[in-house]
C-alpha cells in the first residue's frame, strides 16, 4: 500500500485549466464513487478548491494508482492527457503528507496562511467520510492535517491579520486605481461605486475587506435576495442596496468597480452583455470565481479592465516577505506532524502479527476455560463463570499490554521486523498468505 496525491493548482496551471478541474460538492459523490471503482485506488478523498484540485489516495501500487487518477482527470475535465500532464504535480508517500500538511497549514496557498484552506480540508474530510471513500489510513491522515492547520494557526503567528483572496482582490482594485491616478501605493476606495456580485463567504469577507479600505455604501447583487439582505444586516455601518442578479446590466452601467464572487459554472458577464451598454465610463471588473464569473472576451473592450485570481499575484508578492519569515517557523510543525504520521504508518507493519499473537492466544484461553468449567460441573453459578471468564481476558490482556506496545512503538525498520520474527517464531504465527504461497 502506497500514500500518493496528483492535482493542480495556482502554482502549476492557470485559472483556464484550473476552472475545467473543479470539482462542485454536488459531483464529490460520484467523483469519489468513479475513483474507488478503479481496482488500484483502495480510499481516495478531493480537495477541490478555486486554486487547486488534489486527489489525495491510498494505491495498491504506485504507477497504476497514478494511472488511475490520470485516467479519471482527463476524463472529467475532457482534456486530452498530453495537455494536462505540464500542469499536474504527483507526490508519493512521505511527500504526498508532507505536502498535505503545508496545504492544510496554509503554506502552499496564494495568500500565504489564508484561512479558508483549512475550512476546505475540513469539508474534504467530512465528504470522503459521507461518501465511504476513506478508510483508516486517509482518515488518520486528513485528521491530522486538520489538526496540524489549526496548531499551525495557534502556534504561530501565520494566522494573524484579515488575509484571504477577498482582501487581496481589494488590495489589487486599491492598487490598480492608485496606478490609474499615477500614484504606487493603496489608495482608499471612498471615490467608487462598487458592486459586489454573489452572497457567499467570500462576498462576506470583500464587504468586511472593503468596509476597511474606506468604502462606505455599495450595491450587492444575488440570485436569490434573502442571502444578500442577510449578508447586508451584518454590516449595519455600511449603505448595501440589494439586488437581483436581474439587475446586473444596470450596475454594469452605473458603477466603477465590480466584484465578482460566486459559484455559476458559467461566465455570467461576458462581451456580448457588456458591449452593448451605455456606461457612464470607466468599470474595474475583478473576478476571483472559480470558475471564473467574467469570460476572458470581456479584454479588449474599450474603457472596461478585467482581473481574475491568477491576477491578484501581482498584490501578493507584496505583502509575502514578512510572512516568509513565520512560515518558516511552522516548516518545523509540519516536519513533527509528517514523522508522527510516519511513524504511525511504520507501526502499522506490526498489526498483522499482533492480530495472530492474539487469536492464538484467545483460542487457547477459550479451550482452556471451557475445559475448567466443564470440570467444575453443575455446582458452579452463573456469575462464578463469569467471574472466571473475566479473569481469563484479564490474563490475557495484561500479558499482551507490554509485546504489543513494544512492537507498535516507534523504531527502526530492521529491529521491527526482527521483534516480530522472534514473536512469529515463539510463538508459532502462521502467516496465512505465505502458508497459501
Ligand atoms: N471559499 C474560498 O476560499 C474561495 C477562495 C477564492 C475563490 N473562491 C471562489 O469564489 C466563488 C464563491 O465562493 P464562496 O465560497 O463564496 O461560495 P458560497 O459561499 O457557496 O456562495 C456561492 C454564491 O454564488 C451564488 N451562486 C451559486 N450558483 C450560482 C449561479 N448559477 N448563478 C449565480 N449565482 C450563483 C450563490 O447564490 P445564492 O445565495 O442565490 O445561492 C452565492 O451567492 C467560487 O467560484 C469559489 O471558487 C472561493
Amino acid at each position: 500500500m502506497h500514500i500518493a496525491v496528483v492535482g493542480l493548482s495556482h502554482r502549476t496551471a492557470p485559472v483556464e485549466i484550473r476552472e475545467k478541474l473543479s470539482i462542485q460538492e454536488q459531483t464529490i459523490k460520484s467523483s469519489l464513487k468513479s475513483l474507488k471503482e478503479h481496482n488500484e485506488i483502495l480510499e481516495a478523498s478531493i480537495l477541490s478548491t478555486c486554486n487547486r484540485l488534489e486527489i489525495y489516495t491510498v494505491v495498491r501500487d504506485p504507477q497504476n494508482g497514478i494511472h488511475a487518477i490520470n485516467d479519471f482527470l482527463c476524463e472529467y475535465s475532457g482534456i486530452e492527457f498530453q495537455e494536462l500532464s505540464p500542469h499536474l504535480f504527483v507526490f508519493h508517500h512521505d511527500e504526498a503528507i508532507a505536502h498535505l500538511l503545508k496545504v492544510a497549514a496554509g503554506l502552499d496557498s496564494l495568500v500565504l496562511g489564508e484561512g479558508q484552506i483549512l475550512s476546505q480540508v475540513k469539508k474534504m474530510v467530512r465528504l470522503g467520510q459521507e461518501h465511504n471513500s476513506m478508510g483508516p489510513i486517509l482518515n488518520r491522515l486528513l485528521t491530522q492535517a486538520v489538526s496540524t492547520g489549526k496548531r499551525v494557526r495557534s502556534e504561530t503567528s501565520l494566522g494573524t491579520g484579515a488575509v484571504s483572496i477577498s482582501s487581496a482582490a481589494v488590495e489589487l482594485a486599491q492598487l490598480k486605481l492608485g496606478q490609474s491616478l499615477g500614484k504606487d501605493d493603496l489608495v482608499s476606495l471612498e471615490s467608487e461605486k462598487v458592486a459586489v456580485v454573489g452572497a457567499g463567504r467570500m462576498s462576506r469577507l470583500l464587504l468586511q475587506h472593503l468596509q476597511s479600505k474606506g468604502c462606505s455604501d455599495l450595491v450587492l447583487l444575488n440570485r436569490t435576495r434573502k442571502r444578500a439582505e442577510s449578508l447586508a444586516s451584518s454590516f449595519p455601518e455600511l449603505s448595501v442596496k440589494c439586488h437581483l442578479l436581474e439587475e446586473l446590466d444596470n450596475c454594469l452601467c452605473n458603477c466603477t468597480l465590480v466584484f465578482t464572487s460566486t459559484a455559476a459554472e458559467e461566465p455570467i458577464i461576458d462581451a456580448s452583455r457588456l458591449i452593448p451598454l451605455k456606461r457612464q465610463g470607466f468599470l474595474r471588473l475583478i473576478d476571483i470565481g472559480v470558475p471564473r464569473n467574467i469570460s476572458a472576451d470581456v479584454e479588449g473592450i474599450k474603457g472596461v479592465e478585467s482581473h481574475d485570481v491568477d491576477d491578484l499575484q501581482e498584490v501578493v508578492a507584496r505583502n509575502q516577505e514578512a510572512r516568509q519569515q513565520v512560515a518558516l517557523q511552522a516548516e518545523g510543525l509540519l516536519q513533527e506532524e509528517g514523522r508522527l504520521f510516519l511513524e504511525w504508518w511504520d507501526s502499522l507493519e506490526a498489526v498483522p502479527t499482533i492480530n495472530r499473537l492474539r487469536s492464538s492466544l484467545e483460542e487457547i484461553r477459550a479451550v482452556e476455560l471451557q475445559k475448567a468449567l466443564s470440570r467444575m460441573g453443575p455446582d458452579f453459578s452463573a456469575r462464578e463463570r463469569k467471574v472466571v471468564e473475566a479473569l481469563s481476558k484479564g490474563i490475557i490482556n495484561k500479558i499482551l499490554h507490554t509485546p504489543v506496545t513494544k512492537l507498535r512503538a516507534p523504531q527502526g525498520r530492521n529491529d521491527r521486523q526482527n521483534a516480530l520474527s522472534i514473536v512469529e517464531l515463539l510463538f508459532d504465527l502462521q502467516d496465512p498468505k505465505a502458508s497459501d504461497q
